[in-house]
């Protein structure tokens, strides 16, 4: 096998702070450009001489190809062992699952999550760490150092491999293994759940219906659900991965996963909906008539989270990140358990998983997971829901009324502006965070600041301080107002403005409604029609 060295320049890479890259598919097809940062990756870790890595996406356009380098980028760089999922597919989960069980060094995941795939459409890498978990900060800061000092890139000449047939293969000296993506992830699950409940659940005529969005749960999806549950064929829809999402938007929320919300809602609906996004770790949860927002997902799944075998001993904590609503941290006050909030972003959860901290994490963006794997997990949260739902025999909309009477509602919505020109984007938090000393006590609409703060996290095991995370106002009454800059967006700047007031009493009102109040106080606090020109977000959630 011979290696080239082929010269190369410091790329427009990754940002600092963020888990990895992400980029229009043809920046990440220009010759070298993706050699770059894998390249980056190698130096930033310190070399992956006699590593064994996982390598794996989510089936999206270029996935193949990128797969195809890194394996002999890796192979140049001296990397022993790299375990591939056949035809290139590991979702993020099951990636990280298998790193963990396999108990190697790191692994590189290629995604650009719930964003469209194809060749005008979004791609991404990242590096995950040896617990299964996206790189930290210093790692991802070690890569972002590298990406603007390399000189050259190591690559073997070598012909492609065969991602498609089970078993082991050379490239050179580094061996080549591809393995079954759903494998050892079933299992995981089988560890976890109680799939006799669930399996006598799907018996009884409970149907459920889950949207794999044409993205990489799908054989997840069918092989759990359909083979090992029981649930009827035809329960998984748009199980076959394509490279670009069958032309959609593989994001599992009510606007992307429109068919699903009609099933849900339309005449014979099933009892219980689902979706997964782009690389299966993000969910969605929408009984019969009845969604379900990630935020209050999260504080079902902690209150119930003892009825599936995996978790009978009780949680050790929970985590959300600070946008995420505060429906988890009323679950965790009356159960007396620790409760967390943390920047946005899943690597932060992983310090406090990795310390025996917390045991459920999640985000207001559709993810939640356990300490069972270090990512968000989609088809886990789903299989939780279907247990909980198993052993509780009740619909989705008992459990959530049956929640909300125990614990209260907490109304909440997202609201995106999207393609914002970022200086003027910039300019708005800067004003916002400028002015945060002098609202408390000011009016805003009919709402009274009671608190205004810049969020700033220390991560309570390793230390490390991360400022400027989303400005976040709390109202006299219990409403709350956060405010942030999307980090992963790809075309101008994304402002996601968090809206969410408590209710104790009334839990049936339409969530826009409940936060009229809150949406009028932002527009008296941030003017964002006024300076933007947008008279309402591009995407309500
Ligand atoms: C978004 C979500 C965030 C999630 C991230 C990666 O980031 O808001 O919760 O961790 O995607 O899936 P954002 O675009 O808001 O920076
Ligand atoms: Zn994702």
């Amino acid at each position: 096998m011979q290696v080239k060295r082929v010269p190369t320049q410091p790329i427009d890479g990754q940002k600092p702070g963020t888990s990895g890259l992400r980029k229009k598919t043809r920046v990440f097809m220009q010759p070298g450009y993706l050699e770059n940062f894998v390249q980056s990756i190698w130096d930033g870790i310190g070399g992956i001489a006699g590593q064994t890595l996982v390598v794996g996406g989510d089936g999206r356009f270029f996935n193949d190809r990128a797969i195809q380098t890194i394996l002999k980028m890796a192979a140049a760089s001296g990397a022993a062992r790299v375990i591939v999922g056949q035809g290139g597919l590991l979702s993020t989960p099951a990636a990280s699952n298998l790193i963990r069980v396999r108990g190697a060094d790191g692994g590189v995941i290629l995604s650009a999550s719930h964003n469209p795939g194809g060749p005008d459409e979004d791609f991404g890498i990242k590096y995950n760490m040896s617990n299964g978990g996206p790189a930290t900060e210093t790692v991802t800061g070690a890569i972002h150092a590298a990406t603007t000092a390399i000189a050259e890139y190591a690559i073997a000449d070598a012909p492609d491999a065969d991602l498609s047939t089970l078993g082991e293969s050379r490239l050179g000296a580094l061996v080549v293994e591809i393995v079954d993506p759903v494998a050892d992830y079933a299992v995981a699950m089988e560890n976890l759940f109680d799939f006799k409940a669930i399996r006598s659940l799907l018996q009884s005529g409970f149907q459920l219906r889950f949207d794999a969005m044409h993205a990489v749960t799908g054989p997840y999806a069918t092989e759990i659900l359909e083979r090992r549950l029981g649930a009827a064929p035809g329960s998984v829809v748009n199980g076959t991965p394509s490279p670009d999402f069958g032309g959609g938007h593989p994001d599992p929320n009510p606007v992307w996963a429109k068919d699903l919300m009609d099933a849900m809602y339309g005449a014979g609906a099933p009892d219980f909906g689902a979706a997964s996004d782009g690389d299966g770790d993000r969910n969605m949860i929408v009984g019969r008539g009845c969604y379900v927002t990630p935020s209050d997902s999260l504080a079902v799944l902690a209150a119930n989270a003892h009825l599936a075998p995996g978790y009978a001993a009780g949680l050790k904590g929970v985590a959300r990140s600070m946008p995420t609503s505060c429906a988890v941290d009323r679950v965790a006050e009356a159960r007396g358990l620790p409760c967390f909030a943390t920047p946005t972003g899943w690597k932060f959860f992983g310090n406090l998983l990795d310390a025996g901290m917390a045991t459920l994490c999640g985000e207001e963006s559709a993810g939640t997971g356990s300490d069972h794997v270090r990512e968000k997990d989609g088809l886990w949260a789903v299989l939780l829901w279907l247990n909980i739902l198993a052993v509780k025999r009740q619909s989705v909309a008992e459990v959530m009324a049956e929640h909300w009477a125990e614990f209260g509602r907490t109304y909440y919505s997202r609201h995106d502006y999207e393609a914002i020109d970022s200086a003027l984007a910039n300019r708005l938090m800067d004003d916002l965070r400028a002015a945060l000393p002098g609202l408390p006590g000011r009016a805003a609409g009919a709402l009274t600041v009671e608190s205004a703060e810049d969020f700033a996290y220390t991560d309570p095991v390793d230390g490390s301080v991360s400022t400027k995370q989303g400005v976040q106002i709390r109202f006299v009454g219990g409403a709350r107002l956060v405010l942030r800059l999307s980090g992963t967006g790809t075309e101008g700047a994304t402002l996601r403005v968090y809206l969410e007031r408590f209710d104790g009493a009334e839990f049936g009102l339409d969530p826009q409604v409940a936060l009229a109040p809150v949406i009028a106080a932002t527009e008296a606090l941030a003017g964002i029609t006024s300076r933007t020109g947008k008279t309402a977000p591009d995407v309500i959630t």
